[in-house]
């Protein structure tokens, strides 16, 4: 053990949803997916590199009466791939799914290559397939492999 006190961070919430073991240090990126920065009326708590039960760090982003869209929960699950999302109705947890990275990913990543089709004047919408040895444009062949969180769209 390490001896740190487990304490509740956050309160719990009465309707809305909880995103829970996102990677540690990616909650402010999830919250830009969210399209969530600088002033914001909605209610959040955001809980960074807090001990979760198995003694791992994690984020946590509570988001009060909202759900999220597929499309967010997509982006999400890029960063955050051991995220678990929550949906709270008046307290209880009454749905608990985790993130999936789909295999084709259109229109959420903004390809590098400054030449790529997709970085020019024409309506072409990025189009990424997701390898081991990273994300792959299938317009100009490029590699992302590092800082996929600062080119989410
Ligand atoms: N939660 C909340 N408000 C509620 C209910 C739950 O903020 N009214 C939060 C909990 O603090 C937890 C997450 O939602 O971070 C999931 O709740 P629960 O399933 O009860 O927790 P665990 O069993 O620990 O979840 P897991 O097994 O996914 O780790
Ligand atoms: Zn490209």
């Amino acid at each position: 053990m390490s001896g740190e006190p487990r304490c509740l961070q956050i309160s719990p919430i009465r309707n809305g949803t909880v995103i829970d073991h996102i990677t540690p240090g990616e909650a402010f990126n999830v919250l830009r997916i969210l399209g969530i920065t600088g002033t914001t009326e909605e209610r959040l708590s955001v809980a960074t590199n807090v001990v979760s039960r198995k003694s791992e760090r994690k984020d946590i982003v509570k988001i009060e009466n909202r759900e999220l869209r597929k499309q967010e929960v997509d982006r999400i699950a890029l960063i955050a791939p051991n995220a678990t999302i929550n949906i709270i109705r008046n307290y209880l947890v009454c749905d608990k799914k985790g993130v999936e990275i789909p295999e084709i990913l259109r229109g959420v990543i903004r390809c590098p290559n400054p030449g790529c089709i997709t970085n020019t004047r024409e309506p072409v919408q990025s189009r990424f397939e997701v390898t081991a040895k990273g994300l792959h444009c299938l317009y100009c062949d490029w590699y992302l492999t590092e800082d996929i969180a600062g080119h989410i769209i």
